[in-house]
């Protein structure tokens, strides 16, 4: 019998754990913003250029042979730079050989220990509202999401509502400090809390640690690893991306005990095989600057936020002010604006005040409703990044002032 041939895709058949994701709807924003030439505080990439010598370092990287694969998990001497910064920095001791993974970016790093350390069925706790990409991880892994709420309008969590979101099925809590999208540092008690929990039902706490340099207000950034009886039990994620401006690079890294970090290790294999080369070289240049430049990158932060700040402020849009990373989530309910000529059917009140900010301010922001997995959450609300250089972020302003004037 003559196989039947079909060279037409007509019904191409589509893997079921992709369906409950869509599109990144920060990437979507940006895209819109692109089309209407606004500015854009979508998405969270810096305008401005990455320290000189980090930028040397790459370029000397990349002309004296840095070009090709290295040892999955990372050069040595560029693992040996990680751990001695998280034992400086984060009071994590770390051995490079055993206990570092260099990945490409903090994205790999989670989705790799998500897939290490899970099964699918497990449950997996992530606060709410949560970076994009933390829930399509799980749907990926085949892992159930549990949500614990930060409220408004300080996004403090309910010790009661965590604890309730712990059980026997839970294998992992996800842990964003400084946290996009609210800037909240979570302090020394909320992540004993957390570690307290972790210790109780025997799970592992994985915490998303980009923003950890990014930080205001005298507020101190605290790893969970470093808090007693949480070294075993935690995986440390940061990388190079947001600290010193290169999020293009594709650079991160997890630390965690042995037994943890070869498995760890085995699925970044498989899904990438190593971060970029010239990079990892660079990256040690980049963990070698001195302590002046975190203080003045935090000084240099600290007056962008100031610059959004006073325009939401003149703007009328109430916020909580950030205590670190580069976000601000603005409430838009007390304006009044063209609400009829920018809702679609379908839209939630802040997708089509993000469509109205694009397309009539020129100012490229994100709704609120997309870091929650309900849409009522964070519907009056948009997300602005200030990782822009002071003359975006006055332009940005500049062009907010018209709501004032509504
Ligand atoms: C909380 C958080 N985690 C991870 C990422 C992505 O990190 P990377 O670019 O290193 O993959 C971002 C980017 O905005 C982020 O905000």
């Amino acid at each position: 019998m003559t196989p039947h041939r079909n060279s037409k895709l007509t019904r191409p058949r589509i893997a079921v754990r992709t369906a409950p994701f869509q599109e990144s709807v920060i990437r979507e924003m940006t895209r819109l913003g692109d089309e209407t030439g606004a500015v854009n505080l979508s998405q969270g990439l810096p305008d401005f250029d990455p320290p000189p010598e980090v930028l040397e370092a790459a370029v000397a990287a990349i002309r004296s042979g840095h070009n090709q694969y290295t040892f999955p998990f990372g050069t040595l001497a560029f693992r040996e730079a990680i751990a001695a910064k998280s034992a400086r920095y984060n009071h994590i001791p770390a051995n490079p050989e055993t206990d570092v993974s260099v990945t490409c970016g903090v994205s790999e790093a989670m989705m790799a220990t998500i897939l290490a350390l899970t099964d699918p069925g497990d449950e997996v706790i992530i606060v709410e509202p949560w970076y994009e990409s933390y829930v399509p991880d799980c749907q990926m892994a085949g892992v159930r999401p549990r949500f614990v709420l930060l409220s408004e309008p300080d996004y403090a969590f309910d010790p009661d509502d965590l604890r309730k979101a712990f059980n026997d099925r839970t294998r992992l809590i996800l842990v964003n400090t400084p946290h996009n999208p609210t800037g909240r540092v979570f302090s020394r008690a909320d992540l004993a809390a957390i570690g307290t929990l972790c210790q109780e039902f025997d799970v592992i706490a994985v915490t998303d640690e980009i923003y950890e340099h990014i930080l205001y207000d005298g507020h101190e950034h605290v790893s969970i690893a470093s808090l007693d009886g949480m070294h075993e039990r935690a995986v440390t994620i940061s990388g190079l991306g947001k600290t010193y401006a290169v999020t293009g690079w594709r650079v991160g890294w997890a630390i965690a005990a042995p037994q943890l970090t070869n498995v760890i290790r085995k699925v970044h294999d498989y899904l990438t095989i190593c971060a970029p080369a010239p990079f990892q070289v660079a990256g040690i240049a980049a963990l070698g600057l001195p302590d002046s430049y975190y203080a003045e990158m935090r000084a240099q932060y600290a007056a962008r936020r100031t610059i959004l700040l006073d325009a939401l402020d003149a703007a009328g849009m109430p916020y909580c002010k950030p205590e670190g990373a580069y976000y601000v989530m603005a409430d838009f309910r007390h304006l009044e604006w063209e609400q009829r000529a920018f809702s679609r059917p379908g839209w939630t009140l802040d997708r089509a005040f993000a469509e109205y900010t694009a397309r009539e301010l020129g100012v490229a922001v994100v709704p609120g409703s997309s870091f929650y997995a309900g849409d009522y959450q964070g519907a009056s609300r948009v997300r602005l990044n200030f990782a822009k250089q002071e003359s975006t972020l006055g332009e940005a302003a500049r062009r907010l002032q018209r709501l004032a004037r509504l």
